[in-house]
């Protein structure tokens, strides 16, 4: 009995004191997609689709829900978003090359249709970011003709 009341106690104290620690926010004011919308022209829907379901992880901004501020919370999401940036972010498309931007594009179609992404962890808590068969028949239709632009300006002239 003694035993547990001391695990639970340091569990209390462990919990209490990473309250007092926040990782770094994700945080960009103004339109930091707008050289990616500017280049692949995604009709208004995907559009608004990419800001409910992707940019949260894949931008340099991320809308925070209120549990963010609790830790180990903020923690758990502040790795996916440096993972998920790391693999693709949308705020620094214009920094990618022709042949990163044909690649992440058909990276895209490939997690979207095998229900990768958005992340599972990420829908549970976010309503209406699961994207519908229908969106996803969109976005693949998207990606296929922003692919071909992509690969005609790879093409030797
Ligand atoms: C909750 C955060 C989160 C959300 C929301 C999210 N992703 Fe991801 N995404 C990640 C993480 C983390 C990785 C890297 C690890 C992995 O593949 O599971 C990743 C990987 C990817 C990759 C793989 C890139 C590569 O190089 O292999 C693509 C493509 C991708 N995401 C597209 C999307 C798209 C499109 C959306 C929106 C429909 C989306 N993601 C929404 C977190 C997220």
């Amino acid at each position: 009995m003694k035993l547990l009341k001391k695990i639970i106690l340091t569990v209390v104290v462990v919990f209490v004191a990473m309250q007092f620690f926040s990782p770094t926010k994700n945080i960009t004011a103004g339109k930091h997609t707008e050289a990616f919308i500017k280049q692949t022209n995604p009709s208004t829907e995907l559009k608004s689709l990419f800001e409910t379901s992707c940019y949260d992880c894949h931008s340099n901004n991320t809308e925070y829900p209120w549990y963010n501020n609790i830790a180990p919370i903020s923690f758990l999401l502040a790795d996916h978003v440096k993972e998920g940036k790391e693999h693709l972010n949308f705020s620094e498309w214009e920094n990618y090359s022709l042949d990163k931007k044909d690649h992440l594009l058909g990276e895209i179609e490939e997690e979207v249709v095998n229900g990768n992404m958005p992340l599972s962890q990420y829908t549970l808590f976010h309503k209406n970011t699961e994207l519908t068969a229908n969106e996803v028949n969109k976005l693949v239709e998207w990606v296929r003709q922003t692919r071909i632009i992509y690969q005609l300006g790879k093409q030797p002239k």
